[in-house]
């Protein structure tokens, strides 16, 4: 069977291994020469609930969460339930019989036996490896070699001893044995780019890869999901580089420790959730008025309050943007794919330090667990950028610290290193950085701070938003973060069906916009749709303050991402 994307989901209970599975296949998949883009969802808890992972392997470009599905692997009834109708009319369900009995729900599509327990006990003697058992049908499904499904079974299972490798491999290879046996059960075969100089990332993998490429000599942080996995590649990674890696008492403290890193002349971040940059706030705060550079990689989940600790969402924004006491300048950006993700880190470092004030990036849930493969980084050609350091020759006497000056960065040193007074305090403060309260140094303050924003705003070239110039469009869309590859999609669909084009705008930096090239995009359209995964319609909110328009909001707040099937109707309807 020929085709060019494949699109794959595996449900199960929470402790089965569905989720290795997934990433198991997900890399055999890539290393046989398809793109790939996958996503996982899962409940909070560490055993039992429905755990799903899908897999889309394609030919040409894999951007996004299908809701069409061409192979559903149910574990179980639960999987069965909440998936069979999404199968197409021509896919093919592969259902465990001891533990699953279809309805009618899968529609047309053939529903084929697959006992992962029953092959599993019969090839290995118990149950544990019954999810290679699925990874073996699987991969005979996308026609990827067996070897590389072993090579990634040795891999990830190594360090649990050789006993545990060698049951999972008799288990993939019963597992490919009884799809290549079954009727029903299709090779597909596609067109393949092997011996690409790539890596596959996630996008939580992207921000530590990206903070590493850019420098990062310190990270103080307090674990959370879905955040946890950049602290921890950062514990690991950071290191062997001659960083520092400390875990805190709390957010707070993380967020402290940052600021008495980056004081002390280091690149330092933070990885954190929602609930943990609420913690912040005022730590932050402390940041933006001692004008310390930093960076805080927020990757966004369901909330208010504990809320959906493990789903996606939008909802960060206005709090990133706004959220503190009094009014502090802070650059907000938004990956719009896990590539950017590395590429944006970097750039968030290079602003941070630049403009002395801290950078927080805004990715989600399912950004962070999604994988893609990239291009691997040309890591010689990035732009750290430097820290502005006193003249040499400076009067310890007449230095300022918080000199006023056109753009209003003013040389920062390094304690110990330039022999010059930099007192860094939350109160009010006069260019010497000594407490001052009068209006006239509160006033002057505030503008020097907010100038650095203002310029910031003013020096983001076109290159570095992702717009289509919105020529002979009437429609438009303005979308933020992860919802590129799914609005990029849907558009593409829409104008090879009709004909008709529809503009894109996607800034990477939020926060300062630059406003008159958007007034540019938006002049010609008669319509604007701002598609977002949250309830209340942040960025939407955004964009009519600033610009006055009346946009048309599509909101998502169900804890997964959009589909491009989803936005394809929503742009539809408006069109
Ligand atoms: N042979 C040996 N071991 C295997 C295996 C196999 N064939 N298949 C899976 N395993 C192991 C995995 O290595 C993993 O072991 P580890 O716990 O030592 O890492 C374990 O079994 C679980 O398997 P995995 O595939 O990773 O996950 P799963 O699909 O079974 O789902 C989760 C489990 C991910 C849902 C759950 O563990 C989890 O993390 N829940 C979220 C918790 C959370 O973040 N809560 C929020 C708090 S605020």
């Amino acid at each position: 069977m020929v085709s060019a994307d494949l699109v794959v989901r595996i449900g199960g209970e929470g402790g089965e291994g569905v989720i290795s599975l997934g990433e198991i296949l997900t890399k055999a998949v890539a290393h046989s020469g398809l793109n790939i883009h996958s996503f996982r969802t899962f409940p909070a808890e560490i055993r039992g609930g429905l755990a799903m992972f899908q897999l889309r392997g394609a030919s040409g470009p894999a951007r996004s969460l299908k809701q069409q599905i061409d192979v559903l692997l149910a574990f179980n009834q639960d999987a069965y339930d909440a998936y069979a109708d999404r199968i197409k009319a021509e896919g093919i369900l592969l259902y465990d019989p001891k533990l699953c009995a279809p309805t009618d729900k899968h529609g047309e599509a053939e529903a084929i036996e697959m006992p992962l327990e029953a092959l599993c006990e019969e090839h290995t003697g118990g149950l544990r490896a019954k999810n290679m058992v699925g990874l073996g049908a699987l991969l005979y499904v996308y026609d990827a070699s067996l070897k590389y499904g072993e090579e990634m079974i040795r891999r990830t299972f190594g360090k649990k001893g050789d006993e545990v490798v060698n049951l999972n491999l008799k288990a993939v290879k019963a597992g490919y044995a009884y799809a290549d046996e079954h009727r029903g059960v299709n090779k597909h075969s596609f067109e393949r780019h092997p011996d690409r100089n790539q890596i596959i990332l996630n996008g939580n993998e992207a921000v530590a890869l990206g903070a590493l490429a850019a420098g990062v000599e310190f990270i103080g942080g307090y674990p959370i999901t879905p955040a946890t996995p950049i602290f921890e590649q950062l514990c690991r990674d950071l290191p062997r580089f001659g960083g520092t890696a400390i875990q805190l008492e709390d957010e707070i403290a993380s967020l402290a420790s940052v600021i008495g890193a980056s004081f002390a002349g280091k690149r330092a971040m933070t990885a954190t959730s929602g609930p943990g940059l609420s913690l912040m706030s005022e730590t932050l705060n402390l940041a933006s008025m001692t004008e310390v550079p930093l960076v805080i990689a927020n990757v966004m989940r369901g909330g208010p309050s504990t809320g959906l600790p493990t789903k996606t969402e939008q909802s960060d924004l206005k709090f990133a943007i706004y959220g503190t006491s009094g009014e502090s300048p802070r650059c907000i950006m938004a990956p719009i794919n896990i590539e950017d993700a590395f590429y944006q880190t970097v750039r968030a470092f290079r602003i941070a330090e630049k403009y002395q004030m801290p950078v927080i990036i805004l990715t989600d849930q399912a950004m962070a667990y999604s994988s893609m493969n990239i291009d691997m980084p040309e890591l010689n050609n990035l732009d750290l950028g430097t820290r502005f350091t006193p003249n040499p020759n400076a009067n310890k006497k007449t230095f300022q610290r918080y000199a006023v000056t056109p753009n209003g960065v003013s040389p920062m040193p390094i304690p110990g290193e330039h022999d010059l007074p930099y007192m860094g305090t939350g109160l009010e403060h006069n260019e010497k950085g000594d407490p001052n309260y009068t209006p006239e140094a509160h006033e002057m303050m505030m503008a020097k701070r907010f100038m650095k924003l203002e310029v910031l705003g003013s020096t983001i070239t076109p290159e570095e938003r992702e717009e289509v110039e919105p020529e002979g469009s009437e429609v438009g869309v303005i979308g933020w973060g992860s919802t590129h590859g799914a609005i990029t999609e849907a558009i593409e669909r829409i104008e090879e069906e009709s004909g008709v084009s529809v503009a894109h705008l996607h800034p990477r930096i939020i926060s300062p916009l630059r406003e008159w090239p958007i007034r540019r995009f938006l002049g010609p359209l008669k319509k604007i749709i701002v598609p977002e995964e949250n309830y209340t319609g942040q960025f939407a909110h955004f964009l009519k303050a600033k610009f006055g328009i009346k946009p048309i909001e599509v909101h998502k707040a169900k804890g997964i991402p959009f589909t491009s099937e989803e936005l394809y109707e929503a742009f539809k309807e408006v069109l």
